[in-house]
């Protein structure tokens, strides 16, 4: 088991990878000053309010409030957890990351014993693919549907041989394994205690990967016409299905520049598409398609044909896919839909009418617009009144959730044209685009600057230029906590002088999943007034400052104590001190 991936590690991590780099491959980014803006990725805007600090190596929207480090940026945006985001960044920096010895007891790590034991299935099906002594049938099956060995390695595909122990035999090796097995669900209790045995016997297996490549889950095919047709992997800790896409982990690997994806139902859709180079297929995992899985499609494209078969239980499933879908629909993001004759799935379909053809039709596939007030109007009567009136009062909930944008501006008009009412009027009467608002307390309140006590203005000075820290060679007061924040302005300015040459960026991550981490990222994004102050100096002042408000408070305090009872003689020499003290200090 992995251990704690050392502090030092990821101050040296952040001084290497440039915040910059790391978003701008995501969310392209614009020159402003001295710092880079986009449009915020975590909240729907028009104007670009989302910053990023080459010299802070931080981002922070003024609009919704996001923040972060490198590392913050890839957990939100690719979902990853934080090991997982360090492993992706010293990739990019051609590092490896140091594990401490000793075994971690965060939360992540207990899921890798799951990855590595789904990854051992995952070779032991391969393997059985090849050297089981049924596995003939399998491969036979396999050519059948008209694959080559190519596409079926592209897909990792393996083979379950029959029987109810074989996964059992060769990765239960003891109690904990056995434990583990059981949690992925490649391995069952039976319900009366009395043992355990393999989900998946005697069948095709694909394995599901997530977006890193790493084995999540399995879907298992039988080879002739029993049923279920298909089994798959139960939900677990590493494996859900409203979120994971079957497909999409290779068609990243096949295409290095996505343009488009397409959406279909089923594994061999994927597959048989694949051998016919369509490379850019992925199917959900016998769900509908969630918001979820769209908001992260679209962070890879900017099209999503959905592919559904003509007959009815496909038209409402592609209904349940618009639904879905409005939500995310932001400016630059396009769906559309694409209807099978009856019967076809996309499997027969290539095979009847091969690649061009079918990908002459995904061009022509119907734009969501027309998709939803075609549907709307089938159902009524548009050259009535009473018709037109149904039609708006279905069609305004949908177009309600669809986000600020330029589109839903357009659907608007559309609608009003359709039901020859004015769009101006129908607007106002749909419910308020949700620009999905922050919550009050992470909003920037730039008034508070001036309000800010001296310890906050000091920690936000030091998070502003860490080498500030160099300027101070001895704090004017102890770290006490009689004043709020000053144990954690110590804490600050100890780190400081320890590791000179730490960004911003770095010092937060010092304070990850702390309490205090709330109040540094807030401190994090503010600015001096004004650039040429001699901040050394400011940073001494306030110190000082802070120094005054802790003999002030300890006056009160014994004055206070004084009032009850007769001080000691040792207070009383303090408190001597302290007024002494104040009167040369003013
Ligand atoms: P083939 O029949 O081999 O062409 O498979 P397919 O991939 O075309 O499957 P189909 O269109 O019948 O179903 C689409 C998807 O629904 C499959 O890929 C599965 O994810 C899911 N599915 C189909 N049948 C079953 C079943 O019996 N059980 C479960 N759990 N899921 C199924
Ligand atoms: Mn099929």
């Amino acid at each position: 088991m992995p251990g704690r991936i050392p502090q030092a590690f990821i101050d040296e991590l952040l001084t290497r990878v440039d915040i910059v780099d790391v978003i701008d491959a995501r969310v392209p980014l614009k020159k402003a000053g001295r710092e880079y803006k986009a449009c915020c990725p975590f909240h729907n805007e028009k104007t670009p309010s989302f910053t990023v600090s080459q010299v802070k190596q931080f981002y922070h929207c003024f609009g919704c409030g996001a923040h972060g480090t490198a590392i913050s940026f890839l957990m939100e945006y690719e979902h990853m957890e934080f090991p997982e985001a360090v492993e992706d960044l010293a990739h990019l920096a051609g590092l490896e990351v140091p594990r401490e010895a000793g075994s971690d007891t965060t939360p992540q790590t207990t899921t890798q014993p799951l990855y590595d034991l789904l990854e051992a299935a995952a070779r032991f099906y391969r393997q059985q693919l090849r050297t089981h002594p049924e596995a003939s049938r399998a491969v036979d099956y396999l050519k059948a549907r008209g694959l080559t060995g190519e596409v079926s390695a592209h897909f990792g595909i393996g083979f379950a041989p029959p029987g109810w122990d074989n996964l059992t035999k060769a990765l239960g090796k003891d109690k904990t394994a056995l434990a583990s097995l059981v949690e992925t669900g490649l391995v069952i209790e039976r319900n009366d205690g009395s043992g355990v045995y393999d989900r998946f016997r005697d069948r095709i297996q694909f394995p599901i990967h997530d977006r890193r490549g790493r084995t999540v889950g399995f879907g298992g095919r039988v080879l002739g016409d029993d049923t279920p047709k298909y089994l798959n992997s139960p939900e677990s800790s590493v494996f859900h299905k409203g979120r994971e896409l079957y497909g999409l982990f290779e068609a990243r690997k096949a295409v290095r520049k996505l343009e488009r994806i397409l959406v279909v139902e089923g594994y061999m859709d994927v597959l048989a598409l694949a051998q016919f180079d369509i490379n850019y297929a992925v199917a959900t995992l016998g769900t509908a398609t969630t918001p979820d899985h769209l908001e992260h499609l679209y962070r890879t494209v900017p099209e999503v044909v959905f592919c559904f078969d003509g007959d009815r239980a496909g038209r409402a499933a592609a209904w349940r896919a618009l639904e879905n879908a409005l939500p995310v629909l932001r400016d630059g993001r396009e769906a559309r839909f694409l209807f099978l004759p009856e019967g076809e799935d996309p499997d027969t379909q290539v095979r009847k009418i091969g690649k061009q053809a079918l990908e002459q039709r995904i061009a022509e596939a119907v734009p969501l617009s027309d998709f939803l007030f075609d549907h709307l109007a089938s159902q009524l009567d548009t050259s009535s009144i009473d018709g037109r009136a149904r039609l708006v009062d279905q069609a305004r909930p949908l177009l309600s959730r669809l986000p600020d944008s330029i589109f839903r501006q357009m659907m608007i008009e559309r609608l009003a044209e359709i039901a020859h009412t004015d769009p101006v009027r129908l607007s106002k009467r749909l419910e308020p685009a949700h620009e999905s608002r922050p919550p009050a307390d992470t909003l920037p309140s730039a008034p508070a600057r001036q309000g800010k006590s001296p310890v906050r203005e000091a920690i936000a000075l030091l998070l502003y230029q860490p080498a500030l820290a160099g300027a101070i060679d001895e704090l004017p007061f102890q770290a006490q906590d009689s004043v709020p924040g000053v144990a954690l302005l110590t804490e600050l300015l100890e780190l400081l002088q320890h590791r000179p040459g730490l960004n911003t960026g770095a010092i937060l991550e010092h304070w990850r999943g702390k309490e205090e981490a709330r109040h540094l990222n807030k401190l994090a994004h503010w600015k001096p007034l004004a650039e040429d102050l001699d901040l050394a100096a400011e940073l001494r002042g306030l110190l000082e400052q802070i120094a005054q408000q802790m003999t002030e408070r300890r006056i009160s305090q014994l004055l206070e104590n004084e009032h009850q009872r007769p001080l000691d003689d040792e207070e009383k020499h303090e408190l001597k001190k302290l007024l002494m003290a104040r009167r040369a200090g003013s």
